[in-house]
Parts: structure tokens; C-alpha cells; sequence
């Protein structure tokens, strides 16, 4: 393993040979985490070549269960975000494509770095399994046309141990570590159609719209070499998604969208990536055809009863999704107030992360404890006419203390002008 990281620290390519040593000695335990650590900071360095980048993906994919999905019908569903804040996608996603009859299979992961999970936004609903046993998942599909489930044991472990690591190390932002941990996911979760929500911005890994082009352009390449239909979306992280940031909070937001209410953001970007789904499964002709059909089980009610069963099906309360305030219940209320008049001209992402994180929303250390009520909750957003006195926006705290961190953070959030400023536009690119 020595030789490997001072192979990887000086740039140098490692062979098929090397990573599957890596892989496997992760795995066993031979390999410490601290050697991991350093490889890992090397790569963040030095990169990987695009043929290195497939090696690892399909090491990774190989290094549990692979799901053979051909059970549920021919065209399964796939989609997945490289991460954001606010980005709560998943939970709208994909009930709305199951309530359209098409069968969603899955795995999610937990917050990673400033970035919130989908698989804590879940947990935040009381009882909701996450850890569901291969059988139980493709059961409840078979069933009711969708789960929802944390990574098995067995699905991925590679990923699973590296992601956890990458998580506490500063190694996450590197184009060949995401490429792999999300790419090898979908390989071994057996859809044969995958979308990708590829974010940049402040609030995103990618920074700006190229390194996000590149990160897409690889998973592409690599889904395809293994088979899949690919297309990556790639989305604005500029500001949060949507109004708010925290784990009950969002999931809370999701319920309102999947009502046909909630911000008009959240709902144009889900409307859009279940659209595309559609699109490559070859069952709408284009995307304003696919979210034409789909904004109908907004409307019906569907959508939100498909979700409402998943939850009863996993074992969630639905007590909470019915009273979804009860998912933002906390000690203490805080408000950020407008000192002047003007518009909202930025909402830097990255930093209302920040804020939410200060409440315990996320973790710094793997084993950390989350609180799952503490949250942000955004009145304002780009472009928002705002009078003094305003509350830009409301915080959710079970500390005193850490309420008012979180407010001090959260004011650095909003620049305001004079001028009225418009939001750049949600989807900046589609690589297919
Ligand atoms: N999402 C993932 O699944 N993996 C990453 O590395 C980043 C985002």
C-alpha cells in the first residue's frame, strides 16, 4: 500500500492489478484506514486517468451484490445527484415515477460533507427502515413500484467504507472519487436507465459549470461501457434548492411539493429529471411531453399517496407526513431580518449550508449523532424583493448557542442590492 500511495502522489497511473489489491485489502481490513486516507488525499491530488476511473467503478460495483432488477420489467429507472444543499429531489422523484408506473429501485446515501442525504432526510420520519434486506427492496418494488433503502451490507461495501472515510478526510471533491462512488452504485443497483443530477455552484462538489461538464462526461462514458443508458443533467447549486436545508425540514418541503405546492424550483427540477427519465426509457418523446404527463399525479394526488405508502411500507410514521410541521419541531426559533430594503441578489449555497450544519444537521465525524429536527428555512431567495424589517429567514434549533452561531453564519448568506437581480436558470447543460 506504501508503494501505491507514492505511486498515486506522484501522478502516476495505477493498473487493474493495483486497484483490485486496494479494493480487496480495504475490504479484509488488511489495509488501515490511515493509509486509505492518504491514498485518497493523493488522488484528490493527482487524479486518475479515465481508464483508472472505470477500473475502480467496476472494482467497486463488483465488491458486494450486484441487483439483477429483470423481475420488475425491462426498463428500470435510475436517478442520483453528485450532492447538494437543500437537494431533497430523490424523495419527490421517485414517487412520482413510480405513481406514473414506472418501478424506481433506490439506493441513497447519508450526508456527505456539507452536503445533506437522502437516507437521513428518511430516518428523520420516526420508524422509517432504511436497511432493507435485498428481499425486502425488491419485494416492496414488486409491490408497491418503489423503495427507498440505504446500502446493504452487501451492496457496494467498497463504496460504502470509502464514502464514510472520504466524508471525514476532505477527499470528497475529486472527479474520479465521485465518478466511481456514484457510477459503481448504479451499475450494482441493476437499472438500466440512469439520470444524473450532476450539481455546480458554491453549494455543490463542482464549483463551476466545467469541472461539472467533466465529472458528467466521465460518468457517462463509464455507465455506458457497462451497458446502461446514461444522461446527465447538469443543475445549478448557486443557491439552496428549494426553501429549506436540514432533514425533517426538507422532507417536509417534499411533502407540499408532492401536494403540488412548495417552491416552484423544487418542483420544475424533479418535474424535469422524471421527465428525462421518461425521455431515455423511450416513454415520452421529450421532455415538455414527459413532464406534462407527470405534473398530472402532482395535481391527482397520486404522487403524494405513492409517497405516503412507501413511508407505511418502510415503516415511517405517516402521523408525520400528514402533520409534516411536526418534522421541524424544535426548542428554539431564531429569524435572520432584512436591514434594509433592496433585492436578494446572492444566497451563497455553501454558506447556508454552513449554518444548517452549525444545528447539527450533518456530521463531522462518521459516527456523529444527527439532529433531525434542526433546520433552515429560506423566506427569500435570488431575485426576491425584500422591505427592511423582512425575515429573510427562520431557524430551527434545539440550542441556544447553536442557534445563534447558525444566525451569525446564515446573515453572511444573503447580499442584497438595489437593482433587481434575476436567478440563473436551474439546468445549465445535458450531456448525453
Ligand atoms: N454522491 C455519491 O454517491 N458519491 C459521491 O462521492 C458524491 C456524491
Amino acid at each position: 500500500m506504501v508503494d501505491l500511495i507514492n505511486k498515486k502522489k506522484c501522478g502516476e497511473a495505477h493498473t487493474q492489478e493495483e486497484i483490485s489489491f486496494l479494493i480487496n485489502g480495504m475490504l479484509d481490513g488488511t489495509i488501515p484506514d490511515y493509509q486509505l486516507s492518504a491514498w485518497l488525499m493523493s488522488v484528490c491530488f493527482q487524479g486518475m486517468t479515465f481508464d483508472e476511473s472505470a477500473i475502480l467503478t467496476m472494482e467497486m460495483a463488483k465488491s458486494g451484490d450486484m441487483l439483477d432488477l429483470s423481475c420488475l420489467g425491462d426498463c428500470i429507472i435510475d436517478k442520483h445527484s453528485t450532492g447538494g444543499v437543500g437537494d431533497k429531489t430523490t424523495l419527490i422523484v421517485v414517487p412520482l415515477l413510480a405513481a406514473a408506473g414506472c418501478p424506481v429501485a433506490k439506493f441513497s446515501g447519508r450526508g456527505l460533507g456539507f452536503t445533506g442525504g437522502t437516507i437521513d432526510k428518511l430516518e428523520a420520519i420516526p420508524g422509517f427502515r432504511t436497511a432493507l434486506s435485498t428481499e425486502e427492496f425488491l419485494s416492496q418494488i414488486k409491490n408497491i413500484g418503489a423503495a427507498i433503502a440505504s446500502q446493504t451490507a452487501n451492496f457496494t461495501p467498497a463504496d460504502k467504507k470509502m464514502y464514510e472515510l472520504r466524508d471525514v478526510t476532505a477527499t470528497v471533491n475529486s472527479i474520479p472519487l465521485i465518478a466511481s462512488s456514484v457510477v459503481s452504485k448504479k451499475i450494482a443497483a441493476g437499472a438500466n436507465v440512469i439520470v444524473l443530477d450532476v450539481k455546480c455552484g458554491s453549494g455543490a462538489f463542482m464549483k463551476t459549470a466545467d469541472e461539472a461538464r467533466e465529472l458528467a462526461k466521465t460518468m457517462v462514458e463509464i455507465g455506458k461501457r457497462a451497458g446502461k443508458t446514461m444522461c446527465a443533467v447538469i443543475t445549478s447549486m448557486d443557491q439552496p434548492l428549494g426553501n429549506t436545508i436540514g432533514n425533517g425540514i426538507e422532507v417536509a418541503e417534499c411533502v407540499q411539493v408532492l401536494k403540488n405546492e412548495g417552491p416552484q424550483d423544487l418542483k420544475e427540477l424533479c418535474l424535469y429529471l422524471s421527465a428525462m427519465g421518461l425521455v431515455k426509457a423511450k416513454k415520452a418523446r421529450n421532455i415538455n411531453e414527459g413532464k406534462n404527463y407527470l405534473e398530472k399525479f402532482l395535481q391527482n394526488g397520486k404522487a403524494y399517496e405513492k409517497f405516503v405508502e412507501i413511508v407505511k411500507y418502510q415503516g415511517g410514521d405517516v402521523e408525520y407526513i400528514e402533520n409534516p410541521q411536526r418534522l421541524s419541531e424544535t426548542q428554539f426559533a431564531f429569524e435572520v431580518v432584512a436591514e434594509e430594503a433592496g433585492y436578494v441578489q446572492s444566497l451563497d449555497a455553501l454558506t447556508a449550508a454552513k449554518a444548517a450544519k452549525m444545528l447539527g444537521t450533518g456530521r463531522d465525524k462518521k459516527d456523529d449523532p444527527i439532529d433531525y429536527r434542526a433546520g433552515v428555512l429560506l423566506n427569500k431567495k435570488i431575485g426576491d424583493k425584500v422591505y427592511k424589517g423582512d425575515i429573510l429567514a427562520k431557524i430551527f434549533a434545539n440550542s441556544i448557542e447553536q442557534g445563534n452561531k447558525s444566525r451569525e453564519i446564515l446573515v453572511q448568506a444573503f447580499k442584497l442590492s438595489k437593482n433587481p437581480t434575476e436567478p440563473t436558470p436551474l439546468v445549465v447543460d445535458v450531456i448525453e
